[in-house]
Protein backbone atom coordinates (compact mmCIF):
# COMPACT_ATOMS: atom_id res chain seq x y z
CA UNK A 1 0.00 0.00 0.00
CA UNK A 2 1.52 3.42 -1.12
CA UNK A 3 1.40 5.80 1.96
CA UNK A 4 2.19 9.30 1.58
CA UNK A 5 4.84 10.74 3.42
CA UNK A 6 5.91 14.60 3.54
CA UNK A 7 9.74 14.85 3.96
CA UNK A 8 10.79 18.85 4.45
CA UNK A 9 13.98 19.93 3.49
CA UNK A 10 16.14 21.72 6.07
CA UNK A 11 18.05 23.32 3.35
CA UNK A 12 15.18 25.85 3.95
CA UNK A 13 15.78 26.16 7.30
CA UNK A 14 17.22 29.55 9.25
CA UNK A 15 20.39 28.00 10.77
CA UNK A 16 20.14 29.96 12.93
CA UNK A 17 16.94 28.63 14.86
CA UNK A 18 17.72 24.88 13.28
CA UNK A 19 16.60 22.92 16.52
CA UNK A 20 13.37 25.30 17.06
CA UNK A 21 12.57 24.75 13.24
CA UNK A 22 12.95 20.75 13.16
CA UNK A 23 10.75 20.27 16.05
CA UNK A 24 7.88 22.70 14.73
CA UNK A 25 8.11 20.26 11.74
CA UNK A 26 7.62 17.32 13.91
CA UNK A 27 5.03 19.09 16.10
CA UNK A 28 2.80 20.02 12.44
CA UNK A 29 2.71 15.96 12.28
CA UNK A 30 5.58 14.93 9.80
CA UNK A 31 7.84 12.05 10.70
CA UNK A 32 10.29 12.49 7.81
CA UNK A 33 13.18 15.51 7.27
CA UNK A 34 14.55 15.59 4.06
CA UNK A 35 18.30 16.13 4.31
CA UNK A 36 20.20 17.96 1.24
CA UNK A 37 23.81 16.56 1.12
CA UNK A 38 25.71 18.58 -1.59
CA UNK A 39 29.35 18.81 -2.39
CA UNK A 40 30.40 21.87 -4.83
CA UNK A 41 30.82 19.27 -7.41
CA UNK A 42 27.99 16.87 -8.70
CA UNK A 43 25.67 20.22 -8.14
CA UNK A 44 26.96 24.21 -7.94
CA UNK A 45 26.68 24.44 -4.29
CA UNK A 46 27.77 23.29 -0.89
CA UNK A 47 25.38 22.36 2.06
CA UNK A 48 26.15 20.36 5.17
CA UNK A 49 27.79 16.91 6.27
CA UNK A 50 27.61 14.06 8.88
CA UNK A 51 28.15 16.83 11.99
CA UNK A 52 25.31 18.49 11.04
CA UNK A 53 23.09 15.55 10.48
CA UNK A 54 24.35 14.66 13.58
CA UNK A 55 23.40 17.21 15.21
CA UNK A 56 19.64 17.11 13.55
CA UNK A 57 19.28 12.92 14.82
CA UNK A 58 20.11 14.48 18.43
CA UNK A 59 17.52 17.16 17.68
CA UNK A 60 14.75 15.32 16.68
CA UNK A 61 15.42 11.67 17.51
CA UNK A 62 12.43 9.91 16.23
CA UNK A 63 12.57 11.39 12.97
CA UNK A 64 13.17 9.41 9.87
CA UNK A 65 16.32 11.35 7.77
CA UNK A 66 16.26 11.15 4.49
CA UNK A 67 19.46 12.01 2.84
CA UNK A 68 19.58 13.27 -0.12
CA UNK A 69 22.90 12.86 -1.58
CA UNK A 70 24.26 15.43 -4.56
CA UNK A 71 27.40 14.30 -4.25
CA UNK A 72 29.82 12.30 -6.73
CA UNK A 73 30.71 8.89 -5.90
CA UNK A 74 28.46 9.17 -2.91
CA UNK A 75 28.95 5.51 -1.65
CA UNK A 76 31.91 6.80 -0.28
CA UNK A 77 30.39 8.75 2.26
CA UNK A 78 27.87 5.60 2.61
CA UNK A 79 29.34 4.58 6.11
CA UNK A 80 29.41 8.57 7.56
CA UNK A 81 25.47 9.17 6.75
CA UNK A 82 24.56 5.59 8.62
CA UNK A 83 26.37 6.79 11.58
CA UNK A 84 25.24 10.42 10.82
CA UNK A 85 21.82 8.59 11.81
CA UNK A 86 20.49 8.34 7.66
CA UNK A 87 17.56 6.44 7.81
CA UNK A 88 17.27 6.00 4.23
CA UNK A 89 20.02 7.47 1.43
CA UNK A 90 19.25 8.47 -2.25
CA UNK A 91 22.07 8.88 -4.27
CA UNK A 92 21.83 10.46 -8.10
CA UNK A 93 22.08 7.82 -11.20
CA UNK A 94 24.32 10.78 -12.86
CA UNK A 95 26.83 10.92 -10.07
CA UNK A 96 28.32 7.10 -9.93
CA UNK A 97 29.43 4.73 -12.79
CA UNK A 98 28.27 2.09 -10.56
CA UNK A 99 24.79 2.42 -9.95
CA UNK A 100 24.00 -1.30 -9.16
CA UNK A 101 26.82 -1.85 -6.94
CA UNK A 102 26.05 1.43 -5.27
CA UNK A 103 22.32 0.50 -4.55
CA UNK A 104 23.72 -3.29 -3.42
CA UNK A 105 25.89 -1.80 -0.48
CA UNK A 106 23.27 0.91 0.47
CA UNK A 107 21.04 -2.28 0.65
CA UNK A 108 23.70 -4.30 2.82
CA UNK A 109 23.82 -1.37 5.34
CA UNK A 110 19.55 -2.11 6.50
CA UNK A 111 18.78 1.42 5.19
CA UNK A 112 16.11 2.54 2.46
CA UNK A 113 17.70 2.59 -0.90
CA UNK A 114 17.03 5.44 -2.81
CA UNK A 115 17.75 6.36 -6.65
CA UNK A 116 17.27 10.04 -8.10
CA UNK A 117 17.70 11.34 -12.02
CA UNK A 118 18.19 14.96 -12.56
CA UNK A 119 15.41 16.50 -15.15
CA UNK A 120 17.42 15.44 -18.12
CA UNK A 121 18.04 11.75 -17.18
CA UNK A 122 15.20 9.83 -19.37
CA UNK A 123 13.54 7.59 -16.80
CA UNK A 124 14.50 4.45 -19.08
CA UNK A 125 18.00 5.22 -18.35
CA UNK A 126 16.97 3.50 -14.48
CA UNK A 127 14.84 0.88 -15.58
CA UNK A 128 16.84 -2.13 -15.17
CA UNK A 129 17.96 -0.62 -11.77
CA UNK A 130 14.03 -0.62 -10.28
CA UNK A 131 14.02 -3.97 -9.07
CA UNK A 132 16.90 -2.67 -6.80
CA UNK A 133 15.33 0.46 -4.84
CA UNK A 134 12.69 1.28 -2.20
CA UNK A 135 11.97 4.72 -3.66
CA UNK A 136 12.58 6.73 -6.79
CA UNK A 137 13.31 10.25 -6.29
CA UNK A 138 12.64 12.46 -9.71
CA UNK A 139 13.78 15.71 -9.33
CA UNK A 140 11.36 18.86 -10.48
CA UNK A 141 14.37 21.39 -11.05
CA UNK A 142 17.68 21.07 -11.83
CA UNK A 143 19.18 19.81 -8.23
CA UNK A 144 21.29 22.39 -6.18
CA UNK A 145 19.38 24.98 -4.99
CA UNK A 146 16.00 25.13 -2.76
CA UNK A 147 13.34 28.25 -3.78
CA UNK A 148 13.23 27.35 -7.84
CA UNK A 149 10.27 26.90 -9.63
CA UNK A 150 8.75 23.66 -10.47
CA UNK A 151 9.26 21.73 -13.90
CA UNK A 152 6.33 21.06 -15.32
CA UNK A 153 7.64 18.08 -17.64
CA UNK A 154 8.04 16.38 -14.11
CA UNK A 155 4.51 14.75 -14.01
CA UNK A 156 4.89 13.11 -16.83
CA UNK A 157 8.13 11.32 -15.41
CA UNK A 158 6.55 10.74 -12.53
CA UNK A 159 3.44 8.66 -14.39
CA UNK A 160 6.01 7.03 -15.88
CA UNK A 161 8.01 6.14 -12.96
CA UNK A 162 5.06 4.96 -11.24
CA UNK A 163 3.49 3.03 -14.62
CA UNK A 164 6.96 0.69 -14.48
CA UNK A 165 7.07 -0.16 -10.68
CA UNK A 166 3.03 -0.87 -11.28
CA UNK A 167 4.53 -3.25 -14.24
CA UNK A 168 7.18 -5.02 -12.59
CA UNK A 169 5.13 -5.35 -9.46
CA UNK A 170 7.39 -3.53 -6.95
CA UNK A 171 5.36 -1.24 -5.07
CA UNK A 172 7.84 1.98 -5.31
CA UNK A 173 7.78 5.12 -3.18
CA UNK A 174 8.40 7.65 -5.66
CA UNK A 175 9.70 10.77 -4.40
CA UNK A 176 9.41 14.30 -5.83
CA UNK A 177 11.82 17.19 -5.02
CA UNK A 178 11.82 21.16 -5.89
CA UNK A 179 9.19 23.80 -5.92
CA UNK A 180 6.59 21.68 -4.19
CA UNK A 181 3.92 24.16 -2.49
CA UNK A 182 0.58 24.04 -1.74
CA UNK A 183 -0.78 24.92 -4.90
CA UNK A 184 1.36 21.81 -6.85
CA UNK A 185 0.98 19.12 -4.55
CA UNK A 186 -2.54 17.53 -5.72
CA UNK A 187 -0.51 17.65 -9.14
CA UNK A 188 2.21 15.99 -7.80
CA UNK A 189 0.22 13.15 -6.00
CA UNK A 190 -2.42 12.39 -8.24
CA UNK A 191 0.66 12.63 -11.17
CA UNK A 192 1.70 9.22 -9.31
CA UNK A 193 4.43 10.65 -6.35
CA UNK A 194 3.95 9.57 -2.60
CA UNK A 195 6.63 11.39 -1.01
CA UNK A 196 6.49 14.78 -1.12
CA UNK A 197 9.35 16.83 -0.53
CA UNK A 198 9.26 20.44 -0.23
CA UNK A 199 11.76 23.37 1.40
CA UNK A 200 10.76 27.14 1.03
CA UNK A 201 6.86 26.13 1.14
CA UNK A 202 7.77 24.52 4.94
CA UNK A 203 10.36 26.45 6.35
CA UNK A 204 10.09 29.90 7.92
CA UNK A 205 7.42 32.06 9.12
CA UNK A 206 4.76 29.65 9.88
CA UNK A 207 6.56 26.12 9.62
CA UNK A 208 4.13 24.29 11.70
CA UNK A 209 1.29 25.17 10.05
CA UNK A 210 2.78 24.77 6.76
CA UNK A 211 3.36 21.71 7.66
CA UNK A 212 -0.12 20.73 8.80
CA UNK A 213 -1.84 22.28 5.77
CA UNK A 214 0.59 19.93 3.85
CA UNK A 215 -0.68 16.98 5.44
CA UNK A 216 -4.06 17.89 5.18
CA UNK A 217 -3.69 17.52 1.36
CA UNK A 218 -1.50 14.49 1.90
CA UNK A 219 -4.06 12.81 4.11
C1 LIG B 1 17.40 21.02 -4.43
C2 LIG B 1 17.15 20.19 -3.19
C3 LIG B 1 15.78 20.35 -2.67
C4 LIG B 1 15.41 21.73 -2.23
C5 LIG B 1 13.93 21.86 -2.28
O1 LIG B 1 18.61 20.66 -4.96
O2 LIG B 1 17.35 18.83 -3.47
O3 LIG B 1 15.53 19.41 -1.63
O4 LIG B 1 15.88 22.04 -0.95
O5 LIG B 1 13.61 23.18 -1.97
P1 LIG B 1 12.29 23.90 -2.48
O6 LIG B 1 11.13 23.14 -1.91
O7 LIG B 1 12.43 25.26 -1.93
O8 LIG B 1 12.33 23.85 -3.98
ZN1 LIG C 1 16.61 17.25 -2.05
Amino acid sequence: MVVNILAPSMLAIDFGHMEAELKKAIAGGTDTIHVDVMDGMFVPNISFGPPVIRYVKKSVPDAKLDVHMMVTDPIRYLDSMVKAGASGVTIHYEATKTPAEDLKKIREAGIKVGLSICPDTPVSAIEELLPLVDMVLVMSVYPGFGGQSFMEEAYSRIAEVRRLSDEKGLDLDIEVDGGINLDNVKSVLDAGANVIVAGSAVFGENTEENVRRFLEILA
